[in-house]
């Protein structure tokens, strides 16, 4: 096979930023129909008036459809909530992140306070908002003891069953999905659906720590970080599946360098292999005729969108990721490619 022509992609997970790193990553997103760009910005995203200035920005610069993910935060009113459903329809989607999770998650609920937010839910359920949830938790909430990075996705699983039984019609996806326990969980609840990133069908536990779990490669520290062979095979099973439960969100999540190397923040840059990336993946598994679904079909059904209808062209073609990018190391850096988009 030399060539592929694709219904034109969506990106359902995306961290654009702001300023001077989303100009420099910004056009990479051209080739997809709609991005969801994620509002958990230093002042994140969590009002009406920040989540219409936050699309403006985006569409001044973007050529697709920016879906933005407004932050659920200890500041969210159902009130609130109303004013954003109002002003910005079906480009507002919500996005729960615990407190302290991940990159600029101060300002989130934390798990065990969340009840207090159900009105906002009940909200999302009556006017089919999906609800975008960073499925880890930090925490033991008996014993406060911290939770180790790598048990951080299944130690949510009781929360995200509280919310899937309590809210039967919302529409709640998880974002990049990790392991085995939860791929299991989302088949089991009619009203879950989970993104995958690329992060977690490429890179593994061991890559990115040594035994004692200290970061060893911290351009591979992402989160939920990569997980061990049995989790990724579960993961790499359900993208290869073709069950619409789960579909492509990239989580790209780029931080300049020098930010990753002296601070440690947590986000990999995918978006300049993505869809080279996937489509190598699919090809070489024997399962191209998934790949579409995947990447066009399944997260637009699920929310409720059409279909894109422009068509995009991937080539055979080997070509080598630069180490560095516009100040940005991406993921993958120095590997050889296998395909490539072309106009
Ligand atoms: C994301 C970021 O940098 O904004 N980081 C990451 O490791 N994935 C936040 C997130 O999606 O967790
Ligand atoms: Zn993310």
């Amino acid at each position: 096979m030399e060539e592929i022509l694709l219904r034109q992609p969506d990106d359902w997970h995306a961290h654009l930023r702001i300023g001077n790193l989303m100009e420099n990553v910004i056009n990479l997103f051209d080739v997809y129909g709609r991005v969801v760009c994620m509002g958990n910005l230093a002042d994140p995203v969590d009002t009406a008036k920040k989540a219409l200035a936050y699309r403006k920005q985006i569409s001044a610069m973007g050529n697709f459809l920016p879906i933005i993910g407004v932050m659920l935060t200890k500041n969210s009113t159902v009130e609130e909530w109303e004013k954003i459903i109002k002003l910005l329809g079906k480009s507002a989607f919500m996005k729960y992140m615990p407190e302290g999770i991940t990159t600029n998650s101060e300002f989130g609920i934390p798990w065990t306070e969340l009840e207090n937010f159900s009105r906002i839910f009940e909200l999302a359920q009556d006017k089919k908002i999906p609800v975008l949830i960073h499925a880890e938790n930090n925490r033991n909430f008996l014993s406060s003891k911290e939770i180790a990075e790598i048990d951080r996705e299944k130690e949510a699983v009781v929360f995200i069953e509280e919310l899937a039984l309590a809210f039967p019609d919302l529409i709640i996806n998880i974002e990049h999905v990790s392991t085995r326990t939860m791929v299991g969980l989302i088949k089991n609840y009619k009203n879950l659906s989970g993104s995958i990133s690329p992060n977690h069908l490429f890179h593994c536990y061991k890559s990115v720590f040594d035994d004692h779990g200290e970061i060893i490669n911290v351009h591979k520290y992402f989160k939920p970080v990569a997980k061990n062979e049995n989790d990724r095979e579960a993961v790499i099973a359900a993208a290869l599946s073709g069950n619409p439960k789960f579909f492509f969100g990239s989580d790209s999540a780029p931080h300049l360098k020098i930010d990753k190397e002296v601070f440690k923040r947590a986000g990999a840059f995918n978006a300049l292999t993505n869809l080279a990336y996937l489509c190598e993946a699919f090809v070489e598994r024997g399962a191209i005729d998934k790949f579409e679904p995947f990447v066009s079909e399944y997260g637009a059904r699920r929310y409720g969108f059409h279909l894109n209808t422009e068509v995009i062209r991937l080539k055979r073609q080997n070509w080598e990721v630069p180490t560095v990018y516009r100040g940005i190391v991406p993921d993958l850096a120095g590997r050889e490619m296998r395909w490539r988009i072309v106009e």
